[in-house]
């Protein structure tokens, strides 16, 4: 097929996929967000937003995952753009310079690139880096809406869940970001309600969380799952851990060079977040135009307490016991 007729051929295919979403949009139920002008609609059992949902058609229907292929998953704010930092840092470490980390000699492209900008989002961009060996991208898509070739293929996933009352607070920070740089946080007790109802970018958190968690007890070699917190507890420990589950682990010279001590500290939130591309860079999410900085705040654990009252916590923490406590993953107050 020539370029001409492929390009027509995506036009054509866009189009379609645009009446599809819309007919199937007009038949969802759909919430409003307490912040902003913004609808979540329920699509195959999760809260998900209309430019999310035509992505996620989209690769549905057309994306074929290969066995050498990464995919990162993840409920947003459980700690993505980390993790995308941690993994294609490990992945590209042999063309890495790796010296102590100062804006001036170091050649990694985490210096000058936002993580999201360096391995995609899949259901925005619709597509992989085609020229990145392996393809390494990202998804928030729940495991049960994952494109079939990505379950039956030799394709990876690691998959990062956080504290959910955390998650929850750094959304709730995030969602503002959406609408300028300055909003103050508002409408906490409605917005926390809805979490609670399930209602929450790509939730219900626990189902997102749990549909991973069981696939990964079933295939602990296609699927590592942690969280958030272990990897701060001993991130030199995880990064030699998603070295090694991804096939490429930290060879004994490495291991003497301090190579996986350095991954650690490019991708520490405090070097992240120093470095100008973060600080001044942009990035798009649907119609939005988002500050890089949006995407590092504190990464504290346990920055709910800041923030939830004593009944806000009571109820969140009795919630996650009645949907988690049967599975066997534990959340730590
Ligand atoms: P807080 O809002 O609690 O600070 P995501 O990347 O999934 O959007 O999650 C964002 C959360 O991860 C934010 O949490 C952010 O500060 C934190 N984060 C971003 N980069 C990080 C890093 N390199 N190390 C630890 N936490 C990080």
């Amino acid at each position: 097929m020539e370029i001409s007729n492929v390009s027509m051929k995506n036009k054509e295919e866009e189009v379609e996929t645009d009446e599809t979403v819309d007919n199937i949009l007009a038949k969802l139920e759909k919430v409003k967000d307490p912040v902003g002008d913004v609808y979540r609609y329920r699509y195959q059992g999760f809260w998900i937003q209309e430019f999310s949902i035509k992505g996620l058609i989209s690769l549905q229907t057309r994306f074929v995952a290969r066995n050498e292929d990464i995919l990162l998953a993840s409920c947003p704010k459980s700690g993505t753009t980390w993790l995308k930092s941690l993994v294609f840092a490990i992945m590209k470490r042999t063309d890495l310079d790796f010296k102590p980390c100062t804006n001036d000699n170091n050649n990694s492209p985490l210096f000058t690139t936002n993580p999201h900008h360096l391995i995609p989002l899949l259901e925005l961009s619709s597509l992989p880096i085609e020229n990145m060996m392996p393809r390494i991208m990202n998804t928030h898509i729940p495991y049960s809406s994952l494109p079939p070739s990505i379950k039956h293929s030799d394709c990876k996933i690691v998959y990062i869940c956080r504290n959910p009352l955390d998650v929850f607070v750094s959304h709730w920070h995030f969602s503002h970001k959406f609408f300028g740089d300055s909003i103050e946080p508002r409408h906490l007790e409605e917005s926390f309600d809805m979490f609670c109802k399930g209602i929450h970018a790509f939730g219900p958190f626990w189902d997102h969380v749990l549909g991973f968690w069981n696939a990964s007890l079933e295939m602990p070699h296609k699927i590592l799952f942690f969280k958030y917190e272990d990897l701060k507890r001993d991130n030199v420990f995880f990064i030699k851990k998603i070295a090694e589950f991804l096939g490429f682990p930290f060879s004994a010279e490495e291991e003497n060079q301090g190579v996986p001590k350095e991954i650690e500290r490019l991708c520490s939130l405090e070097h992240l977040k120093s470095l100008s591309v973060n600080k001044t860079g942009k990035y798009s999410i649907g119609l939005f135009e988002l500050s890089n900085s949006s995407f590092f705040r504190k990464g504290e654990m346990g920055d709910w307490m800041n923030y939830l009252t004593p009944q806000m916590a009571e109820r969140g923490k009795k919630l996650i016991q009645e949907k988690f406590g049967q599975s066997g993953l534990m959340f730590n107050f």
